[in-house]
């Protein structure tokens, strides 16, 4: 069993304020630091860390291979990562306050210049027991999904950045929804009524998760592990790669959820995106001890 990510991969420019800025307002950043991120890549690096095997389907421009060592490094298979000549890598402005939380502007760069040829070879290894996660940062996420399902394959389709249209194109391909507190009232509030797709992870940060099983009915809920937050970028990022892994792994629903709650919990305890995201070896001793 393998999972494929079609996901976006960009550079994190981190700048730490007192506060985020208000309409109109400078301010000078206490500091700066450079990192990988992308919801995309985070999630691959996440399902690599819990142990899944993870293609990454991406584009990055022809100057920055650091970032494809860096996703090989964590145990990501890169072969389908493409440099696109004349495109910049993707790249993300994080402003990030003395709460942990922050603003992020993206720039998509490579990310959106992906067509759907360059899906053909790579997805057409897809098996029935693989699954496929997707996002809102790249282009091509419905065609990537028909191939998908066509192969029999589940797919995890995380509604972030949120795009009312996007999610109306992609839900009907997806298997699973996997949206924060916010995505998700948001999507309640356009689309009201029975939904397409046969679960739905929200992820409400400090205050949790639930995966709720349409097909069921059942509602499965994991509290969040309490810890000192100092970055929460991509914990929701974690929280999905390592859900899914587990899901690949057979692991049921309730065991899944306990398992990312424990990823991200342990994340957002250490600065940056996808360079912060714990090994397996680390999120099982975690959630050992703890009730
Ligand atoms: O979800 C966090 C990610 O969002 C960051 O790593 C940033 O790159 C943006 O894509």
């Amino acid at each position: 069993m393998a999972i494929w990510n079609l996901g976006s991969i960009n550079i994190d420019h981190v700048y730490r304020l007192d506060h985020l800025p208000r309409p109109g307002e400078t301010l000078a950043s206490r500091s700066y630091a450079q990192g990988l991120g992308g919801k995309g890549a985070n999630q691959s690096i996440a399902a690599a860390r819990a142990g899944a095997i993870t293609h990454h389907v991406g584009a990055i421009g022809p100057e920055d291979d650091w970032v494809i060592d860096r996703l090989r490094d964590r145990g990501v298979c890169t072969a389908d990562i493409l440099r696109l000549p004349g495109q910049a890598t993707g790249h993300a402005i994080i402003l990030l306050d003395d709460q942990a939380e922050n603003s992020i502007v993206i720039h998509p760069g490579a990310n959106r210049a992906i067509t759907p040829a360059m899906l053909q070879k790579p997805l057409s290894a897809m098996k029935p027991q693989d699954m496929l996660l997707i996002q809102n940062e790249t282009g091509c996420q419905t065609e990537a999904a028909r191939i998908a399902r066509r192969a029999g394959a589940r797919v995890i389709y995380s509604a972030a950045p949120f795009d009312i249209d996007a999610v109306r194109a992609i839900l009907p391909h997806a298997t699973i929804l996997a949206m924060n507190a916010g995505e998700a009232e948001a999507l309640f509030a356009a689309m009201p009524g029975d939904l397409p797709v046969q679960g739905l992870l929200i992820t409400r940060g400090g205050d949790g998760a639930e995966y709720r099983d349409l097909v069921t009915g059942e509602v499965h809920r994991q509290a969040a592990f309490p810890v000192n937050p100092v970055d929460t970028t991509g914990a929701g990022d974690t929280f999905t790669g390592y859900f899914a892994a587990a899901l690949d792994r057979g692991d049921a629903v309730p065991a899944a959820l306990r398992l990312a709650a424990g990823a991200a919990a342990l994340k957002v305890t250490i600065p940056g995106a996808g360079d912060a995201i714990p090994g397996i070896e680390e999120v099982i001793p975690f959630i050992a001890n703890r009730t």
